[in-house]
């Protein structure tokens, strides 16, 4: 097929590029070939095809001026540390100037350093030491809502006719009278808890809020909008960023009419009432309404405007996309000729929740095969979603589990997005009591809805107090299991789960086959195990084997073509390495990667 030459020859250009900044660093080695050179510039142009993108929530990775909240030198100290687990690039939750209502999404001046974080001298040395250790430094890009602090909403709610009051989306309400509000002008309720409505008395009408009403909703319906965001991309890609996550993409527009949306009802009939109390609706007038491509279309046609300032190679937009189908998911592509996201998160496979083979399998075919030859971005969790053992561990063999769903996502094929700290099996730890949540969806839906706190405790440098963290209090409390799971620990340990993460971003990196290579699902009635081989031309195929159960399994990967001669790149401690192709056995939750002879 033809877009099965495509990758494989990606697979090769990319390794070679791999192998050649290995040798030496940012550049080109001196003694580099001219097929080496073109083949380190397309490197360079498809990094991203299998990068390891790293998430680091600011606020908690590493504090370095002793006020308990993580800052910008505190990342720069921790550079060498990434770079030897491996990773591409790190994607940095908001940084702007924030009045942190919710934790950096509410931004009051995109084009600025948040004090607590630091100032843009250290946001630039950071940008900088970042790419002497070739990782590219990837902003979050907040355009569905500002902060209510922002000038823009400021002057937009000073009065009707003020030049910003289109910037945002006003409303009367229903019913209202000079002396009377009167109600929303629709149902229409906030992700956050209640009316999506927020009346403002000074021009006595409505603004809209998807988010808290601290973060009124952007008029993407204003040609002004669109220009002073692509003048904010522009001030930070010429700062030398790698790209952006656009943030809450899908909640762009608003159906004009402000129609209600559908109440969604039980199989009893009943409303669902969802843990802000509130009946649940069905999105549908807010969410993927007409418009959100062409903003997309537009902004990456911009991005791609911008070539090597500082740092050379393709600038990546990646998309916050909890899209309900590999369908939707393959339309934030965006169109033949119109291109969106090069890597929209795809939270079919990472957010199965469940340890079942068959639906893993069926969702890695579809991430293969439907995404029309474009590149998949897997991920398990981020500062939004409980920690990966929380929500796939069996509270015995948690970490054996992260080892195999690790293996699932960096030994397929396509790009990796992780969290800060699930290197070294951070857990979710949700704080017990009300007066001790941070996050405001955890106060007002307490005790339904406990907030994001729990993935959000600071990264356990090392089993000291603060976890090595901050010589202060930190903002939240340092998990008890910061004491065995740590990296100062970890990293004297080979048999640690983050030797074992290590160990799989290098083969991901280096091995020429799994850089990019096209993969096939094997044994696919086996409901126990998931086996899938990759194959580039040029390379040894690898098989990779992950047991889903608590049993050992043996697995028979009859690989046509192969004479069944394996030899061993990784597998879980404990387990023999194996004769043949034929008898693969794997302990619980156990792990085989092996090349096929
Ligand atoms: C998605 C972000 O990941 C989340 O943390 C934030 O609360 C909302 N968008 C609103 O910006």
């Amino acid at each position: 097929m033809h877009w099965t030459k495509h990758l494989e020859s990606g697979a090769l250009a990319l390794f070679l590029g791999a192998a050649a900044l290995a040798a030496g660093g940012q550049g080109v080695p001196a003694s580099s070939t001219l097929h080496q050179r073109s083949a380190i510039q397309s490197s360079e142009r498809d990094w991203w095809k299998s990068a390891v993108i790293y998430e680091i929530y600011p606020r908690s990775f590493q504090d370095s001026n002793g006020d308990g909240v993580g800052d910008l030198n505190g990342i720069t100290q921790r550079l060498d540390y990434l770079k030897e687990l491996g990773i591409d690039a790190i994607w940095l939750s908001p940084v702007y100037p924030s009045p942190q209502v919710d934790f950096g999404y509410d931004i009051s001046d995109y084009k600025n350093i948040d004090p607590q974080y630091g100032t843009m001298a250290d946001f630039d040395r950071l940008v900088a030491e970042a790419g002497k250790r070739h990782i590219r430094v990837l902003m979050d890009m907040v355009m569905n809502h500002s902060s209510d602090k922002h000038q823009w909403f400021l002057q937009s709610r000073s009065s009707r006719t003020n030049p910003y009051r289109d910037w945002y989306v006003w409303s009367d309400g229903k019913g209202e009278t000079t002396t009377d509000k009167g109600q929303p002008p629709n149902n229409w309720i906030s992700y956050f808890g209640h009316s999506a409505w927020q009346w403002d008395e000074t021009t006595r009408q409505y603004y809209y809020h998807k988010f808290y009403a601290q973060q009124p909703d952007l008029n993407w319906n204003n040609p002004k909008v669109h220009e002073a965001f692509k003048d904010i991309i522009s001030f930070w890609l010429k700062r030398g960023v790698g790209g952006f996550r656009f943030d809450a993409v899908p909640t762009l527009f608003e159906d004009p009419n402000l129609t209600d949306e559908g109440v969604v009802k039980d199989k009893d009939g009943k409303p669902i009432i969802n843990s802000f109390g509130d009946q649940e609706l069905d999105d549908s007038k807010t969410t993927n309404q007409p418009g959100v491509h062409e903003v997309m279309q537009e902004m990456r046609a911009y991005a791609d405007t911008f070539s090597a300032a500082s740092f050379p190679g393709t600038r990546v937009l990646i998309g916050e996309t909890y899209m309900p189908n590999i369908t939707e998911l393959a339309k934030m592509y965006g169109p033949a000729g119109k291109p969106e996201f090069q890597l929209p998160m795809d939270t079919q496979v990472g957010m199965i929740n469940k340890l079942d083979v068959a639906t893993f399998r069926t969702k890695l075919i579809e991430a293969e095969t439907e995404l029309n030859n474009n590149t998949p971005l897997l991920l398990f969790d981020n500062h939004d979603n409980p920690r990966i053992q929380a929500r796939y561990g069996d509270g015995v063999h948690d970490t054996d589990i992260q080892r195999a769903l690790s293996t699932v996502l960096f030994l397929s094929r396509g790009a990796v997005q992780m969290y800060y700290g699930d290197e070294i099996g951070m857990l979710t730890t949700t704080p017990s009591r009300k007066e001790d949540v941070k996050d405001p969806i955890g106060i007002s839906g307490w005790p339904e809805e406990k907030g994001r706190d729990g993935e959000r405790t600071p990264m356990q440098w090392d089993s000291s107090a603060n976890a090595g963290f901050s010589t202060a209090k930190p903002w939240l409390p340092v998990p008890p299991s910061a004491a065995l799971l740590n990296v100062a620990d970890e990293s004297r340990d080979p048999s640690s789960l983050l030797a074992w993460y290590r160990s799989l971003i290098r083969i991901k990196k280096t091995n020429p086959t799994m850089v990019c290579g096209v993969e096939t699902m094997l044994d696919t009635n086996n409901t126990k195990v998931l086996s899938w081989m990759r194959k580039a031309q040029g390379a040894p195929p690898v098989v990779v084997s992950v047991n889903f159960t608590a049993e050992s399994q043996t697995v028979n990967l009859n690989v046509p073509g192969a004479n069944g001669k394996l030899k061993t790149l990784l597998k879980t401690p404990g387990a023999s390495d194996p004769a043949s192709l034929e008898k693969i056995e794997l302990g619980p939750y156990g792990v085989y990667i092996g090349e096929v002879k």
